[in-house]
């Protein structure tokens, strides 16, 4: 450890210093705020568990349709005894997902609205249930036990991903189409796609990402690529949206089975950071060969390393990534680096409007 490492370590540590740093003028606020940021490092857990039981009881739902409601109109609605269902709308009313209306009444509040306005966030809360059982013994999941979000994720680890069926690959499918509108959003505000003449998204999901591309790119030619069963699902949901004609799905291993030539444009959207190193050079690499001379591929995904972020990076992404059995966040940097690997040169990055949810970099052949 270096000398001044050790030296601050051992002031910050110091019981004297800490109670002086929290009475003398000058350091009580930042002694406050320092505290309070340790207070929320304890209590993380209580805090996701309050939203989690807020989302599942659909609480936020039924005080938007008809709040405010009182304690026990509550009660007989979520069949909660009182006494229990009232430390839930107080903590939720501290965590400013319920505001308090008059004396008994609570109605939904800022951060449950904004929540509501999100549905992607709200499905994510709710497949968060996998997570926390995961996490339920972190040095389980260390030693390298199995997961629940391994199996979820049936891609994941999978030495066959090409012969997983239907039922392997629905539930993740549906939450990534349900959680896709805002980052397709983000992703078109920060990259003119319109330039290009034919896109290709890879790992496309139920292709909620290329439908997005349509509305706001009507002449560019469209095609993506998933595994067999969701390519078939992404087929189904294309048709009912009125886009089966405008873009071309294809069923297949994007690692293992031969590219589809012709786009100048390839998109990975959340799909890098799902994948090991070896896999995603090899991938980029693929990618390189598939495209012509004046190509470029389009990565989107949220980074580690992203000011502001650093926690979502690397505590959050980093320890969903490791329970779902392969991938890891990966910085710019890094992403830049493997890109340069795989033969691709004049990377850039697009600056989304949120760099939390999603970031861009465009690298070209
Ligand atoms: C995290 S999801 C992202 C889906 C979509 N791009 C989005 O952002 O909503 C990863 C996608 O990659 C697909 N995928 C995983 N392994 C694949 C492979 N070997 N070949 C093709 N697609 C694959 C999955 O089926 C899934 O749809």
């Amino acid at each position: 450890m270096s000398t001044f490492r050790r030296l601050r370590n051992r002031l910050l540590g110091s019981p004297r210093f800490q109670r002086f740093a929290a009475t003398f003028p000058l350091t009580r606020p930042i002694a406050r705020r320092q505290s309070r940021v340790l207070f929320d490092l304890c209590a993380g857990f209580v805090y996701t568990q309050v939203l989690y039981a807020c989302v599942k009881l659909e609480l936020l739902t039924l005080l938007e349709l008809r709040g405010p409601l009182t304690l026990s109109d509550l009660a007989v609605e979520l069949d909660l005894p009182q006494d229990r269902l009232a430390v839930l709308l107080r903590a939720a009313v501290a965590l400013q997902l319920l505001d308090r209306c008059g004396a008994d009444g609570f109605d939904l509040g800022a951060r449950g609205a904004m929540l509501l306005g999100n549905p992607g966030a709200t499905a994510m809360i709710r497949h968060h249930a996998l997570f926390y059982q995961d996490l339920a013994d972190p040095l389980a999941l260390l030693s390298g036990g199995g997961t629940d979000l391994a199996s979820y994720w049936g891609y994941a680890g999978s030495d066959d991903p090409g012969g997983l069926d239907a039922t392997a690959v629905g539930a993740y499918s549906e939450l990534m189409a349900t959680s896709q509108t805002l980052i397709a959003d983000l992703i078109l505000s920060a990259y003119p796609c319109h330039r290009h003449r034919r896109l290709l998204d890879l790992g496309g999901g139920l292709g909620a990402f290329v439908a997005a591309v349509a509305e706001r790119c009507p002449k560019l030619a469209l095609e993506m690529l998933d595994l067999p069963p969701v390519a078939e699902a992404a087929r189904i949901s294309l048709k009912a949206r009125g886009l089966g004609d405008r873009i071309d799905v294809h069923g297949g291993d994007a690692f293992r089975d031969p590219l589809p030539t012709g786009a100048d444009l390839v998109t990975l959207v959340r799909i890098v950071h799902d994948h090991d190193d070896a896999a995603v050079l090899a991938l980029l690499t693929r990618i390189r060969a598939a495209l012509p001379a004046s190509g470029a591929l389009l990565i989107a995904e949220p980074m580690a390393e992203t000011r502001g972020a650093e926690a979502m990076g690397d505590a959050y992404f980093g320890f969903y990534l490791l329970a779902m059995g392969s991938g890891r966040p990966r910085s710019r940097a890094r992403l830049e680096q493997l890109l340069r690997e795989a033969g691709f040169r004049r990377i850039r990055e697009q600056r989304t409007a949120n760099p939390l949810l999603v970031r861009v970099l465009v690298a070209r052949t």
